[in-house]
Protein backbone atom coordinates (compact mmCIF):
# COMPACT_ATOMS: atom_id res chain seq x y z
CA UNK A 1 0.00 0.00 0.00
CA UNK A 2 1.14 3.34 -0.96
CA UNK A 3 1.84 5.81 2.03
CA UNK A 4 2.83 9.21 2.49
CA UNK A 5 6.66 10.20 2.04
CA UNK A 6 6.98 10.34 5.58
CA UNK A 7 5.83 7.04 6.30
CA UNK A 8 7.90 5.30 3.69
CA UNK A 9 11.36 7.09 5.49
CA UNK A 10 10.64 6.92 8.87
CA UNK A 11 12.79 4.15 10.55
CA UNK A 12 11.66 2.66 14.16
CA UNK A 13 13.82 3.72 17.31
CA UNK A 14 17.49 1.73 16.80
CA UNK A 15 18.04 1.60 20.18
CA UNK A 16 14.18 0.29 21.17
CA UNK A 17 15.14 -2.23 18.69
CA UNK A 18 18.23 -3.27 20.01
CA UNK A 19 17.05 -3.53 23.50
CA UNK A 20 13.83 -4.92 22.20
CA UNK A 21 16.45 -7.93 20.50
CA UNK A 22 18.12 -8.69 23.79
CA UNK A 23 14.89 -8.96 25.70
CA UNK A 24 13.58 -11.84 23.20
CA UNK A 25 17.09 -13.54 23.86
CA UNK A 26 16.44 -13.31 27.41
CA UNK A 27 12.35 -14.62 27.06
CA UNK A 28 14.18 -17.46 25.26
CA UNK A 29 16.12 -18.05 28.13
CA UNK A 30 19.30 -17.45 27.92
CA UNK A 31 21.38 -15.65 30.63
CA UNK A 32 21.95 -11.88 29.95
CA UNK A 33 23.41 -8.66 31.84
CA UNK A 34 21.12 -6.29 30.26
CA UNK A 35 22.64 -2.84 30.74
CA UNK A 36 20.65 -1.90 27.21
CA UNK A 37 17.54 -0.55 28.88
CA UNK A 38 16.89 3.31 29.42
CA UNK A 39 14.22 2.32 32.26
CA UNK A 40 13.98 0.81 35.75
CA UNK A 41 13.20 -2.63 36.67
CA UNK A 42 10.34 -1.49 39.30
CA UNK A 43 11.04 -4.63 41.26
CA UNK A 44 14.54 -2.94 42.05
CA UNK A 45 13.65 0.92 41.83
CA UNK A 46 9.84 1.43 42.13
CA UNK A 47 8.30 4.68 42.00
CA UNK A 48 7.95 6.78 45.48
CA UNK A 49 5.13 5.13 47.56
CA UNK A 50 3.58 7.93 48.33
CA UNK A 51 3.72 8.83 44.26
CA UNK A 52 1.79 5.33 44.02
CA UNK A 53 -0.69 5.94 46.61
CA UNK A 54 -2.12 8.90 45.06
CA UNK A 55 -2.26 7.33 41.67
CA UNK A 56 -4.60 4.44 43.23
CA UNK A 57 -6.65 7.17 45.25
CA UNK A 58 -6.82 9.47 42.24
CA UNK A 59 -8.50 6.53 40.52
CA UNK A 60 -10.77 5.15 43.08
CA UNK A 61 -11.80 9.21 43.63
CA UNK A 62 -12.33 8.81 39.77
CA UNK A 63 -10.45 11.30 38.61
CA UNK A 64 -10.92 9.38 34.83
CA UNK A 65 -12.28 11.97 32.81
CA UNK A 66 -10.29 14.66 30.54
CA UNK A 67 -7.54 16.24 32.11
CA UNK A 68 -7.51 19.77 30.72
CA UNK A 69 -5.40 20.19 27.23
CA UNK A 70 -2.38 21.95 28.23
CA UNK A 71 -2.22 20.06 31.93
CA UNK A 72 -4.74 20.54 35.19
CA UNK A 73 -4.47 24.05 36.68
CA UNK A 74 -3.37 22.29 40.18
CA UNK A 75 -0.43 20.60 38.93
CA UNK A 76 0.48 23.39 36.73
CA UNK A 77 0.62 25.77 39.99
CA UNK A 78 2.55 23.21 41.51
CA UNK A 79 5.01 22.61 38.99
CA UNK A 80 5.85 26.14 38.93
CA UNK A 81 6.88 25.72 42.60
CA UNK A 82 8.93 22.33 42.11
CA UNK A 83 10.97 24.71 39.49
CA UNK A 84 11.49 27.32 41.76
CA UNK A 85 12.64 25.06 44.72
CA UNK A 86 14.45 22.72 42.79
CA UNK A 87 15.86 24.87 40.17
CA UNK A 88 15.86 28.26 41.17
CA UNK A 89 14.05 29.57 37.86
CA UNK A 90 10.67 31.43 37.89
CA UNK A 91 7.76 30.66 35.41
CA UNK A 92 4.52 30.90 36.32
CA UNK A 93 1.57 28.26 35.53
CA UNK A 94 0.78 30.05 32.27
CA UNK A 95 4.27 29.37 30.74
CA UNK A 96 4.01 25.37 31.48
CA UNK A 97 2.58 22.95 29.16
CA UNK A 98 2.29 19.21 30.47
CA UNK A 99 1.88 16.07 28.22
CA UNK A 100 2.09 12.69 28.38
CA UNK A 101 5.71 12.64 29.47
CA UNK A 102 8.71 14.36 27.77
CA UNK A 103 8.49 12.64 23.83
CA UNK A 104 5.22 14.56 23.08
CA UNK A 105 6.71 17.63 24.77
CA UNK A 106 10.08 17.60 22.56
CA UNK A 107 7.78 16.60 19.00
CA UNK A 108 5.60 20.00 20.06
CA UNK A 109 8.66 22.15 20.50
CA UNK A 110 9.91 21.29 16.99
CA UNK A 111 6.79 21.59 15.27
CA UNK A 112 6.52 25.14 16.55
CA UNK A 113 9.98 26.23 15.55
CA UNK A 114 11.36 23.94 12.46
CA UNK A 115 9.96 24.67 9.00
CA UNK A 116 10.88 21.92 6.25
CA UNK A 117 14.53 22.86 5.05
CA UNK A 118 15.35 24.56 8.45
CA UNK A 119 18.62 23.72 9.94
CA UNK A 120 18.69 21.94 13.35
CA UNK A 121 22.01 21.42 15.35
CA UNK A 122 22.47 18.81 17.53
CA UNK A 123 25.38 16.89 19.13
CA UNK A 124 26.09 12.87 18.57
CA UNK A 125 26.02 10.80 20.14
CA UNK A 126 22.40 11.91 21.47
CA UNK A 127 19.35 10.21 22.30
CA UNK A 128 16.44 10.68 19.22
CA UNK A 129 16.87 14.29 17.44
CA UNK A 130 17.47 12.27 14.62
CA UNK A 131 14.16 11.44 14.17
CA UNK A 132 12.77 14.76 15.14
CA UNK A 133 14.53 15.96 12.86
CA UNK A 134 13.56 13.92 10.08
CA UNK A 135 9.47 14.00 11.64
CA UNK A 136 9.66 17.82 10.93
CA UNK A 137 11.49 18.03 7.63
CA UNK A 138 14.85 19.71 8.93
CA UNK A 139 18.00 19.77 8.21
CA UNK A 140 20.57 17.67 10.57
CA UNK A 141 23.38 19.69 11.07
CA UNK A 142 25.23 17.10 13.51
CA UNK A 143 28.14 17.77 15.57
CA UNK A 144 30.41 15.11 16.63
CA UNK A 145 31.49 15.44 20.01
CA UNK A 146 34.62 13.96 21.68
CA UNK A 147 35.33 11.58 24.44
CA UNK A 148 37.45 14.80 25.69
CA UNK A 149 34.92 17.05 26.56
CA UNK A 150 32.87 14.00 27.91
CA UNK A 151 30.98 13.91 24.63
CA UNK A 152 28.94 16.93 25.72
CA UNK A 153 28.59 19.51 22.32
CA UNK A 154 31.28 22.98 23.20
CA UNK A 155 30.40 26.12 22.16
CA UNK A 156 33.22 26.52 19.81
CA UNK A 157 32.69 23.35 17.74
CA UNK A 158 28.39 24.69 17.53
CA UNK A 159 29.58 28.42 16.38
CA UNK A 160 31.03 27.40 12.52
CA UNK A 161 27.53 25.90 12.14
CA UNK A 162 25.36 28.41 14.01
CA UNK A 163 24.42 30.86 11.32
CA UNK A 164 20.62 30.16 9.73
CA UNK A 165 20.38 27.81 12.67
CA UNK A 166 16.45 27.74 14.44
CA UNK A 167 17.29 25.28 16.69
CA UNK A 168 20.25 23.79 19.12
CA UNK A 169 18.77 20.50 20.58
CA UNK A 170 20.89 20.20 23.87
CA UNK A 171 20.25 17.51 26.46
CA UNK A 172 21.70 17.60 29.82
CA UNK A 173 22.54 15.36 32.01
CA UNK A 174 23.14 13.91 28.75
CA UNK A 175 21.72 10.56 27.18
CA UNK A 176 23.87 8.60 26.36
CA UNK A 177 27.13 9.48 28.30
CA UNK A 178 25.54 10.65 31.77
CA UNK A 179 27.70 13.36 31.78
CA UNK A 180 27.12 17.41 32.12
CA UNK A 181 27.89 21.08 31.12
CA UNK A 182 30.60 22.59 33.41
CA UNK A 183 29.08 26.16 34.33
CA UNK A 184 31.47 27.72 31.96
CA UNK A 185 30.82 25.63 29.14
CA UNK A 186 27.08 25.95 29.21
CA UNK A 187 27.18 29.89 29.48
CA UNK A 188 29.76 29.98 26.63
CA UNK A 189 26.95 27.87 24.68
CA UNK A 190 23.83 30.16 25.81
CA UNK A 191 26.55 33.43 25.02
CA UNK A 192 26.44 32.43 21.29
CA UNK A 193 22.77 31.65 21.03
CA UNK A 194 22.23 35.16 22.58
CA UNK A 195 24.45 36.95 20.50
CA UNK A 196 23.28 35.11 17.34
CA UNK A 197 19.96 35.94 17.99
CA UNK A 198 21.05 39.68 18.52
CA UNK A 199 22.77 39.74 15.21
CA UNK A 200 19.74 38.37 13.51
CA UNK A 201 16.85 40.91 11.70
CA UNK A 202 13.49 41.74 12.96
CA UNK A 203 11.91 39.54 10.44
CA UNK A 204 14.05 36.37 11.22
CA UNK A 205 13.37 33.82 12.85
CA UNK A 206 15.49 33.48 16.22
CA UNK A 207 17.57 30.64 17.45
CA UNK A 208 16.02 28.50 20.04
CA UNK A 209 17.38 25.75 22.30
CA UNK A 210 15.29 23.12 23.26
CA UNK A 211 17.10 22.18 26.88
CA UNK A 212 16.15 18.18 27.76
CA UNK A 213 16.73 18.11 31.14
CA UNK A 214 15.15 15.03 31.90
CA UNK A 215 18.00 13.38 34.31
CA UNK A 216 18.75 16.50 36.04
CA UNK A 217 17.37 15.05 39.32
CA UNK A 218 19.53 12.34 39.38
CA UNK A 219 23.18 14.38 39.19
CA UNK A 220 25.65 13.21 41.54
CA UNK A 221 27.56 16.28 42.43
CA UNK A 222 27.29 18.25 45.15
CA UNK A 223 25.88 21.66 43.32
CA UNK A 224 22.46 21.07 40.84
CA UNK A 225 23.46 20.94 37.40
CA UNK A 226 24.35 23.73 35.33
CA UNK A 227 20.79 25.51 33.92
CA UNK A 228 20.78 27.88 30.84
CA UNK A 229 18.75 30.56 32.00
CA UNK A 230 20.43 30.21 35.60
CA UNK A 231 24.12 30.99 33.78
CA UNK A 232 22.81 32.98 31.15
CA UNK A 233 19.26 35.21 32.12
CA UNK A 234 19.37 36.93 28.83
CA UNK A 235 19.17 33.30 26.83
CA UNK A 236 15.40 33.18 28.66
CA UNK A 237 13.69 34.37 25.82
CA UNK A 238 15.24 31.35 23.65
CA UNK A 239 14.98 28.03 25.97
CA UNK A 240 12.70 25.91 25.99
CA UNK A 241 13.10 22.85 28.97
CA UNK A 242 11.96 20.03 28.75
CA UNK A 243 10.84 17.61 32.06
CA UNK A 244 9.20 14.98 33.25
CA UNK A 245 8.85 12.27 35.93
CA UNK A 246 10.04 9.53 34.22
CA UNK A 247 13.59 9.25 34.65
CA UNK A 248 13.67 11.26 38.11
CA UNK A 249 11.23 9.31 39.83
CA UNK A 250 11.65 6.03 38.00
CA UNK A 251 8.32 6.80 36.53
CA UNK A 252 8.52 6.17 32.79
CA UNK A 253 4.96 3.90 32.42
CA UNK A 254 3.43 6.94 35.06
CA UNK A 255 3.60 9.05 31.65
CA UNK A 256 3.23 12.85 33.08
CA UNK A 257 5.89 15.10 31.90
CA UNK A 258 6.30 19.37 31.46
CA UNK A 259 7.74 22.29 29.52
CA UNK A 260 8.29 25.63 30.18
CA UNK A 261 9.78 28.50 28.56
CA UNK A 262 8.43 32.00 26.22
CA UNK A 263 4.86 32.46 26.63
CA UNK A 264 5.09 32.60 22.94
CA UNK A 265 6.61 29.48 21.73
CA UNK A 266 4.34 27.32 24.87
CA UNK A 267 1.36 28.73 23.49
CA UNK A 268 1.51 27.68 20.06
CA UNK A 269 3.12 24.48 21.37
CA UNK A 270 -0.14 24.11 23.26
CA UNK A 271 -2.31 24.51 20.38
CA UNK A 272 -0.60 21.92 18.63
CA UNK A 273 -0.64 19.36 21.41
CA UNK A 274 -4.27 20.10 22.15
CA UNK A 275 -4.67 18.38 18.56
CA UNK A 276 -2.60 15.27 18.93
CA UNK A 277 -3.80 14.85 22.32
CA UNK A 278 -0.78 13.21 24.26
CA UNK A 279 -2.04 14.32 27.06
CA UNK A 280 -1.49 13.15 30.54
CA UNK A 281 -3.84 11.03 32.39
CA UNK A 282 -6.06 12.67 34.91
CA UNK A 283 -5.56 10.48 37.75
CA UNK A 284 -1.56 10.93 37.64
CA UNK A 285 -2.11 14.41 37.19
CA UNK A 286 -3.61 14.57 40.38
CA UNK A 287 -1.07 12.28 41.80
CA UNK A 288 2.14 14.01 40.56
CA UNK A 289 0.78 17.15 41.91
CA UNK A 290 -0.11 15.69 45.02
CA UNK A 291 3.55 14.15 44.88
CA UNK A 292 5.44 17.11 44.18
CA UNK A 293 4.10 19.52 46.77
CA UNK A 294 5.32 17.48 49.33
CA UNK A 295 8.61 18.65 49.41
CA UNK A 296 10.15 16.24 51.79
CA UNK A 297 8.91 13.26 50.12
CA UNK A 298 10.21 13.71 46.92
CA UNK A 299 13.84 14.86 49.01
CA UNK A 300 13.72 11.77 50.77
CA UNK A 301 12.84 9.81 47.54
CA UNK A 302 15.69 11.17 45.31
CA UNK A 303 18.41 10.64 48.41
CA UNK A 304 17.68 6.92 48.49
CA UNK A 305 17.54 6.89 45.42
CA UNK A 306 20.28 8.70 43.93
CA UNK A 307 22.49 6.94 46.33
CA UNK A 308 21.37 3.48 45.39
CA UNK A 309 21.74 4.48 41.57
CA UNK A 310 24.80 6.61 41.87
CA UNK A 311 26.49 3.21 44.19
CA UNK A 312 26.68 1.19 40.86
CA UNK A 313 27.29 3.31 38.46
CA UNK A 314 30.11 3.66 40.33
CA UNK A 315 31.19 -0.17 41.66
CA UNK A 316 31.17 -0.37 38.14
CA UNK A 317 33.30 2.88 36.69
CA UNK A 318 35.77 1.80 39.30
CA UNK A 319 36.30 -2.12 38.30
CA UNK A 320 36.51 -1.03 34.62
CA UNK A 321 39.63 1.58 35.92
CA UNK A 322 41.11 -1.62 37.43
CA UNK A 323 40.99 -2.94 34.57
CA UNK A 324 42.44 -0.47 32.43
CA UNK A 325 44.86 0.29 34.88
CA UNK A 326 46.05 -4.14 34.23
CA UNK A 327 46.57 -3.38 30.47
CA UNK A 328 43.20 -4.26 29.39
CA UNK A 329 41.54 -2.58 26.67
CA UNK A 330 38.61 -1.14 28.22
CA UNK A 331 38.08 2.84 29.74
CA UNK A 332 34.94 4.58 31.44
CA UNK A 333 34.04 8.09 31.45
CA UNK A 334 33.29 8.97 35.81
CA UNK A 335 29.44 9.50 36.29
CA UNK A 336 27.87 12.53 36.38
CA UNK A 337 24.30 12.19 36.16
CA UNK A 338 21.80 10.19 34.92
CA UNK A 339 21.71 6.15 34.97
CA UNK A 340 24.35 5.81 32.71
CA UNK A 341 27.81 5.22 32.40
CA UNK A 342 29.96 5.58 29.40
CA UNK A 343 32.43 3.01 28.92
CA UNK A 344 34.91 2.37 25.99
CA UNK A 345 35.84 -1.33 25.16
CA UNK A 346 38.68 -1.41 22.94
CA UNK A 347 38.29 -4.71 21.22
CA UNK A 348 38.66 -5.31 17.20
CA UNK A 349 35.48 -5.34 15.24
CA UNK A 350 32.05 -5.07 17.01
CA UNK A 351 32.61 -5.15 20.81
CA UNK A 352 29.03 -5.77 21.61
CA UNK A 353 29.37 -9.28 19.81
CA UNK A 354 31.87 -10.25 21.48
CA UNK A 355 30.70 -8.70 24.80
CA UNK A 356 27.04 -10.46 24.52
CA UNK A 357 28.22 -13.62 23.07
CA UNK A 358 31.26 -14.17 25.11
CA UNK A 359 29.98 -12.66 28.54
CA UNK A 360 26.07 -12.43 28.59
CA UNK A 361 26.60 -8.41 28.45
CA UNK A 362 24.32 -6.14 26.71
CA UNK A 363 25.55 -2.72 25.99
CA UNK A 364 24.23 0.38 23.42
CA UNK A 365 26.77 1.38 21.35
CA UNK A 366 26.91 4.85 20.49
CA UNK A 367 26.39 4.15 16.93
CA UNK A 368 22.64 3.78 17.93
CA UNK A 369 22.40 7.30 19.15
CA UNK A 370 23.89 8.42 15.88
CA UNK A 371 27.48 8.71 16.12
CA UNK A 372 29.75 7.69 13.57
CA UNK A 373 33.01 8.59 15.07
CA UNK A 374 32.72 6.82 18.25
CA UNK A 375 32.62 3.18 17.61
CA UNK A 376 34.55 1.84 20.90
CA UNK A 377 32.43 3.77 23.40
CA UNK A 378 28.81 2.34 24.87
CA UNK A 379 26.35 3.24 26.89
CA UNK A 380 25.82 1.09 30.31
CA UNK A 381 22.79 1.66 31.98
CA UNK A 382 22.30 0.36 35.57
CA UNK A 383 18.24 0.70 35.21
CA UNK A 384 17.66 -2.68 35.45
CA UNK A 385 20.67 -3.97 37.38
CA UNK A 386 20.96 -5.85 40.83
CA UNK A 387 23.32 -4.97 43.20
CA UNK A 388 24.54 -8.84 43.77
CA UNK A 389 24.45 -9.38 40.07
CA UNK A 390 27.47 -6.43 39.21
CA UNK A 391 30.46 -8.97 40.51
CA UNK A 392 29.74 -11.86 37.98
CA UNK A 393 29.58 -9.51 35.12
CA UNK A 394 32.52 -8.24 36.07
CA UNK A 395 33.82 -10.96 35.96
CA UNK A 396 32.65 -12.22 33.17
CA UNK A 397 33.77 -8.76 31.41
CA UNK A 398 37.07 -9.45 33.22
CA UNK A 399 37.53 -12.70 31.11
CA UNK A 400 36.43 -11.54 27.75
CA UNK A 401 39.01 -8.75 28.06
CA UNK A 402 41.51 -11.20 29.05
CA UNK A 403 40.31 -13.82 26.25
CA UNK A 404 40.79 -10.75 23.94
CA UNK A 405 44.40 -10.76 24.15
CA UNK A 406 45.21 -14.18 23.74
CA UNK A 407 45.95 -15.14 19.72
CA UNK A 408 42.21 -15.47 17.63
CA UNK A 409 41.76 -18.54 16.17
CA UNK A 410 38.59 -18.45 13.69
CA UNK A 411 35.39 -16.16 14.41
CA UNK A 412 34.80 -14.64 17.99
CA UNK A 413 31.43 -15.05 18.28
CA UNK A 414 27.94 -16.53 16.59
CA UNK A 415 27.22 -13.78 14.52
CA UNK A 416 25.73 -10.33 15.48
CA UNK A 417 24.19 -10.18 18.59
CA UNK A 418 20.75 -8.71 18.22
CA UNK A 419 19.85 -10.98 15.17
CA UNK A 420 19.07 -9.53 11.57
CA UNK A 421 19.84 -5.95 13.36
CA UNK A 422 22.73 -4.05 12.21
CA UNK A 423 24.71 -1.24 14.02
CA UNK A 424 23.52 1.55 11.76
CA UNK A 425 23.03 4.93 13.00
CA UNK A 426 19.60 4.72 12.89
C1 LIG B 1 17.03 12.34 27.01
C2 LIG B 1 15.62 11.86 27.01
N1 LIG B 1 14.65 12.74 26.78
C3 LIG B 1 13.36 12.36 26.75
C4 LIG B 1 13.01 11.05 26.96
C5 LIG B 1 11.56 10.66 26.87
O1 LIG B 1 10.98 10.64 28.08
P1 LIG B 1 9.49 10.14 28.31
O2 LIG B 1 9.56 8.70 28.62
O3 LIG B 1 9.03 10.98 29.46
O4 LIG B 1 8.71 10.41 27.07
C6 LIG B 1 13.99 10.09 27.20
C7 LIG B 1 13.63 8.68 27.38
O5 LIG B 1 14.43 7.78 27.29
C8 LIG B 1 15.34 10.51 27.24
O6 LIG B 1 16.33 9.65 27.49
Amino acid sequence: MKLSQLAESIPGSAILALGNAVKERIRKGEKIYNHTVGDFDPAIFPIPALLEEEIISAYKNRQTNYPLAEGNADLKETLSAFIRDFQGLHYPASDILVAAGGRPLIYAAYQVIVDPGDKVIYPVPSWNNNYYVQLTKGKHCVIETAPENHFMPLAEEIAPHIKDAVLLALCAPQNPTGTCYSTEQLKAVCRLVVAENERRGADEKKLCILYDQIYHLLAYQDAAPADPVMVCPEVRPYCIYIDAVSKGFAATGVRVGWCYGPAPVIAKMKAILSHVGAWAPMAEQKAVAAFLRNTDAVKSFLGHFKSRIFDRLQQICKAIRAFKEAGLPVDAIAPQASIYLTVKIDLPGDASVALLNGAGIALLPFSAFGATKSEKWYRLSVGTCRKEAIGPMLQELKNVLEKSREPVHGSQGRGGPYGSLEHSPQ
